[in-house]
């Protein structure tokens, strides 16, 4: 039984760092936690794990001023899944405008996902700070999954 999904795109490996680190935050609370990089998975493969977690938590950079292209095509396909009642975040690295991680918290409040927190944002590649700041995330992510 899978408690939280990850999903996240990265280009340079600062989203997929960060990644990582939010997946090991909630794994901290001692749920089942699967990571998932869109660029190198099919999403019919883990759709049944979409549908079954509590929580889904997505990860994008900001590419010209939006989210990651394969993210914006796995927020399409959520569409068809019902999702409305899950618990979810939103993270991202960024270089100078960093609009994309509230554009997909934005996408996820439509869905009628309940975001746990506001979008974390960090400039590139994150630090020990930033990765300490991921882990935090998915604690708190884990923490609401078991309704504490
Ligand atoms: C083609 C391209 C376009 C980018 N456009 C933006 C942008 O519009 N706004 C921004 O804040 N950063 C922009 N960036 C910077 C990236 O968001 C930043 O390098 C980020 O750390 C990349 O994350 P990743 O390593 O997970 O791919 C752009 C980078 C590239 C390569």
């Amino acid at each position: 039984m899978v408690d939280v999904v990850v999903v996240y795109s990265t280009r340079s490996g600062s989203t997929g760092k960060m990644a990582k680190a939010v997946a090991d935050g909630a794994a901290e609370g001692e749920l089942d936690v699967k990571l998932y990089d869109l660029r190198r998975s099919i999403f019919e493969d883990f759709k049944g794990e979409l549908e079954e977690a509590r929580a889904i938590v997505v990860g994008t950079p900001t590419h010209n001023y939006m989210p990651a292209y394969e993210v914006e095509i796995f927020l399409s396909k959520m569409g068809e899944l019902n999702v409305r009642g899950k618990f979810g975040a939103v993270f991202g690295s960024y270089g100078w405008s960093g609009e994309a991680v509230y554009d997909v918290q934005r996408r996820m409040r439509e869905l009628g996902f309940e975001l746990v927190a506001e979008p974390l944002r960090i400039v590139e590649d994150p630090d020990e700070e930033g990765l300490r700041k991921c882990r935090e995330l998915g604690l708190a992510v884990a923490k609401k999954v078991k309704g504490e």
